[in-house]
């Protein structure tokens, strides 16, 4: 019995390493542990051996059966590692080929902007934070200061979501974030001031036309530390804005507004000139909105656990479909996100553009 089990194993040992591929080792496989394999087969036949017999087979095809799974698990690791270098060998790219010309990608217009903002803030000695899309009523309105039932909360047009079980009250009520202005709140909760930081991402408000989308980007910066005054506020803002659109001078005007989150809140314009058809920034006669600030709430830095006795700080938010519209003159936001290789040829970016720097004195 026990020279059949050796030549068995053998004859097995064979036909499995032989298996070239996955099919063939579990056609082994089966030949061999399946219902109606030889070692299976051998062990049923252990009920019509006397018991001394089976003090010595049992054992022995036991340890036979373990080898030989042992054996094909191995085999199988071998093959699979062997069709995956193969996969990779076939598949392999040279990312130092040059581009196909015909297959020439470039870079979106919001892409590109965000690349310049974060390099022109970057610049300042600003960090970047972000918050999740899906935001809970406290962190979008709530701890911004908006009461219950003020009408700031509708005015943002808001999309509403189904309620979080797992949470309660106002963090169970979840919204898709109407203002990048909720990651403010996360920010100030887990960080301990001096800071600067921005937030860039997704917003969303139930509103469509040419200036308006569904889904929109905003830029927000928020800056906290000891003594801070409008004046920084302002200094700040302007050399953001010189940067961004690339000129010497953009004057701005203040002018007073009202944010819940925010005491004193002001909405920012800029010189421009819309006389010959085509838009200048930082010269002119006429002047354009562009962002909202303001110097944070005492109850926003309470609501976040930081003393406004001793901390005080600015903020500010604007779109960036916005600015780029602005910067890149184009003329209806929805074109944005329509994937139109044609309008992409056209406001898109060369791969390898350098974004702009701060320019500053
Ligand atoms: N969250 C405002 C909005 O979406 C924009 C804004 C205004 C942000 C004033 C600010 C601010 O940080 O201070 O309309």
């Amino acid at each position: 019995m026990t020279q059949t089990i050796i030549a068995l194993k053998e004859e097995l040992t064979a036909l499995i390493t032989a298996a070239n591929d996955l099919q063939a080792l579990d056609e082994a496989r089966v030949g061999a542990l399946g219902k109606k394999g030889r070692v299976t087969e051998m062990i049923e036949g252990l009920g019509a051996m006397n018991p001394d017999e089976r003090k010595t087979v049992g054992p022995a095809l036991n340890a036979l059966k373990d080898d030989i799974a042992a054996l094909i698990a191995q085999q199988e690791k071998a093959l699979k590692k062997q069709t995956l270098d193969a996969r990779l060998a076939a598949e392999r790219v040279d990312v130092t080929l040059s581009p196909r010309p015909e297959k020439r990608g470039s870079i979106h217009p919001i892409s590109q902007t965000i690349e310049e903002l974060t390099t022109i803030f970057a610049d300042m000695g600003f960090t970047i934070a972000e918050g999740p899309d899906i935001e809970d009523d406290w962190h979008n309105f709530t701890a911004l200061n908006f009461p219950p039932g003020h009408p700031a909360r509708e005015m943002q047009d808001t999309f509403f979501m189904p309620d979080d079980p797992e949470a309660e009250g106002e963090r169970a009520k979840k919204v898709l974030r109407t203002h990048t202005s909720s990651v403010q709140i996360r920010y100030m909760q887990t960080h301990k001031p001096p800071f600067r930081t921005i937030v860039m991402g997704r917003t969303y408000r139930c509103d469509s036309d040419m200036t308006h989308c569904p889904m929109f980007s905003q830029i927000e910066g928020l800056v906290i530390d000891k003594n801070i005054h409008m004046g920084h506020l302002k200094g700040c803002l302007n050399d953001f804005l010189k940067a961004y659109f690339e000129v010497d001078d953009v004057p701005m005007r203040f002018r007073p507004s009202f944010f819940p989150f925010v005491e004193p809140g002001a909405e920012v314009d800029i010189r421009c000139d819309k006389s010959a058809g085509t838009l200048k920034i930082g010269e002119g006669d006429d002047w354009m909105e562009i962002l909202g600030c303001g110097m944070v709430h005492p109850n926003v830095l309470k609501n976040c656990g930081i003393d406004p006795e001793e901390y005080q700080g600015f903020a500010f938010g604007t779109g960036i479909e916005r600015i780029a519209m602005l910067k890149h003159a184009i003329p209806d936001m929805r074109t944005m996100f329509d994937s139109d290789t044609r309008w992409l040829d056209h406001y898109g970016f060369a791969p390898l553009d350098r974004p702009n720097r701060a320019t500053r004195d």
